[in-house]
């Protein structure tokens, strides 16, 4: 048949993310399933996260970045859980497969969805939506650094950790931001660094910005320092259209804007290679949430619009839509987990999903 086999890799991680993955992969599988042997997933597990690494030593294998290139895109939950310090965590598996895998570009979308509490009082929110673009393979974020300088101890320590900035890595993400400015209806691409301040990295960053606008004459551009930018989150958000920070400094607005959108767990994000040399990688925004987890009640409304935005990406377009809109079916009709104000569980919520998905057909 000319049926389309997609190979995914599976990292469910940690804490929630194993929760939240879990449902994820029953709404894609129920996707292929309704597709008349259109499309379907081939899903490979890897356990990778802290049990892996108390097991082992090490939070994945070390040809695991070798083995996930086999794979048409990973779908990846979430990592860190108390006994493990997040820094390894962190580096020995979600940055090590980023910059492994060259996704230089985290794609976060800001969105209010139908029926979730408003923590942001303004009059447009109903249609207020916007995206985050983060530069996703060095900056704040690069790994550059020390501690344990020779002679130091006692109190006396000192650390370095160093911003690295090339002028190609800022190029290619701002490049990313205007051109998807394009496919938005207001073209309008706001820059967020703290040049006053961060007086080398972070011109080079405005300067590339500012060489690189020119090439879109037909896009609108805004810079603004990233204090100024997390006030007009809130401020002012329906100045914001796609919005290019640094590695640091967007983490912390998509946080802020999933926040202001209702909770963190419903936050989606991809972390793409757009040149498409290397598989990409899909993930909610938010971490492994262990105070809550193993208790079904995780919000996976992130996880399953990352899903979405993996469908995207591999081309099936349409059922992208459909799991969009039958994600806001379900919070419309008042299906919420607790983080948003309701009493839902993570299995219900996507159960709900699910069927919504033929209702929204
Ligand atoms: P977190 O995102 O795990 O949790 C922050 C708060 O939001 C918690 O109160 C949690 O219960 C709530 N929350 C998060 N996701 C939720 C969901 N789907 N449904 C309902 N409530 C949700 O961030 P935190 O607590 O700072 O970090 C916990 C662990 O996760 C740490 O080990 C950290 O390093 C790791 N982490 C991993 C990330 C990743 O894998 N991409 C991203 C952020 C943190
Ligand atoms: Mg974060």
């Amino acid at each position: 048949s000319a049926e389309k086999k997609f190979r995914i890799a599976v990292i469910p991680g940690d804490g929630i993310g194993k929760e939240v993955v879990r449902e994820g992969l029953r709404v894609l599988d129920h996707l292929a399933n309704e597709s008349n042997g259109q499309f379907s997933f081939e899903s490979d597990f890897f356990p990778w996260g802290c049990e892996y690494y108390l097991e082992n030593g090490k939070m994945m294998d070390e040809d695991g970045v070798e083995k996930l290139k086999d794979y048409d895109a990973i779908y990846f939950g979430a990592v860190g859980f108390p006994g493990v310090p997040d820094h390894v965590s962190l580096w020995g598996l979600r940055l090590a497969i980023c910059q492994g895998l060259d996704q230089w570009a985290n794609i976060r979308p800001v969105e209010f969805l139908p029926g979730v509490p408003r923590r942001l009082n303004h009059p447009d929110v109903e249609t207020l939506n916007w995206i985050l673009v983060r530069e996703n393979s060095e900056g704040e974020y690069s790994g550059v650094g020390g501690r344990n300088f020779s002679g130091r101890g006692n109190g006396n320590e000192v650390a370095v950790q160093s911003a690295l900035f090339t002028e190609q890595g800022c190029e290619r993400i701002i490049r990313y931001a205007f051109d998807l400015a394009r496919t938005r209806k207001r073209k309008k691409v706001t820059s967020v660094t703290k040049s006053n301040a961060q007086q080398y990295g972070m011109v080079l960053w405005d300067e590339v910005f500012a060489r690189v606008s020119k090439e879109y004459p037909d896009v609108e551009t805004d810079q603004q320092l990233v204090d100024a930018m997390a006030a007009q989150f809130v401020l002012h958000p329906e100045e914001l259209e796609v919005v290019v920070a640094s590695n640091l400094f967007a983490d912390i607005l998509s946080d802020l804007g999933s926040a202001l959108a209702g909770s963190l767990g419903i936050a989606a994000s991809a972390n793409l290679n757009p040149e498409g040399c290397t598989p990409s990688m899909f993930e909610s925004v938010h971490g492994s949430a262990p105070d809550i987890a193993g208790e079904g009640i995780a919000n996976p409304i992130g996880t399953i619009g990352s899903a979405a935005l993996m469908l995207d990406h591999l081309g099936l377009k349409e059922e992208a839509k459909l799991l969009n809109k039958a994600i806001e079916e379900t919070t419309r009709k008042g299906f919420l987990t607790r983080d948003i104000g309701g009493t839902h569980n993570t299995v219900e919520i996507t159960d709900a999903i699910i069927e919504n998905l033929s209702m929204v057909k």
